[in-house]
């Protein structure tokens, strides 16, 4: 961010498109060009994704992928909506290098989740991260979603190490309310 730039300045409003399978090339190049680096596969291989493209992984009865589109309509993300005919999906997201800090992940965490509750029968989203991967934690938490749990030693890195991992929820009735219900971490009372 230059000196003279406030927050508000570089935020960028957008809008969300659903995949068309029959144009998932586009999105195998648009995945393949960037990094990622608190994935596994931080340099997606088009193979790869052309093989998951064709089963499904992006869109299915469980899948479903979602542009991140700027006001010029410029791919600027993508979400992808997992385990969706569940009560509690999950999903991955991913916001271009270039347009990272500037709103757009807090933007998508809220039209998801106004997403699935307007849907009859969803009752939380959970997601998962890095324990590193700090910009997807403070996501999460400006959002209203809740720490749940930590996760030792699992998730795998591109360099064959496993690191902790971090799970978040929202639940409904907090989306409705606006409230955030914390989890009950001191529950030991009558286990010794
Ligand atoms: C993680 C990601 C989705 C966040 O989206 P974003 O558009 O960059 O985030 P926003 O601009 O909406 O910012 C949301 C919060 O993250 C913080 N943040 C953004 N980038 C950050 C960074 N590099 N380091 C630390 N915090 C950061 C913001 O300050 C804000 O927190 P605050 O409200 O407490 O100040 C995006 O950075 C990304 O796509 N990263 C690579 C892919 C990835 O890791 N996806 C998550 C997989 S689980």
């Amino acid at each position: 961010m230059m000196a003279s730039e406030s927050r508000s300045d570089r935020q960028i409003a957008v809008t969300f498109q659903r995949l068309d399978p029959a144009a998932g090339d586009e999105l195998i190049r648009w995945l393949a060009s960037d990094c990622w680096p608190f994935h596994k596969e931080p340099k997606p291989d088009p193979a790869r994704l052309a093989v998951r493209l064709a089963e499904g992984f992006f869109a299915s009865e469980d899948n479903q992928t979602f542009w991140i589109l700027d006001g010029a309509g410029e791919k600027v993300g993508v979400i992808r909506i997992m385990d969706f005919s569940d009560e509690v999906p999950m999903f991955d997201l991913r916001v271009r290098t270039d347009y990272r800090g500037r709103g757009i992940g807090a933007q998508t965490l809220r039209w998801l989740a106004g997403y699935i509750f307007s849907l009859p029968g969803k009752i939380r989203i959970e997601g998962q991260t890095r324990r590193d991967n700090l910009a997807m934690r403070r996501t999460f938490r400006r959002c209203g979603w809740v720490k749940e749990a930590h996760y030792r030693s699992v998730w795998p890195t591109a360099d064959g190490r496993r690191v902790d991992a971090i799970g978040y929820g929202i639940l409904k009735s907090d989306w409705e309310q606006g409230t955030v219900t914390p989890v009950e971490w001191d529950d030991d009372e009558g286990l010794d």
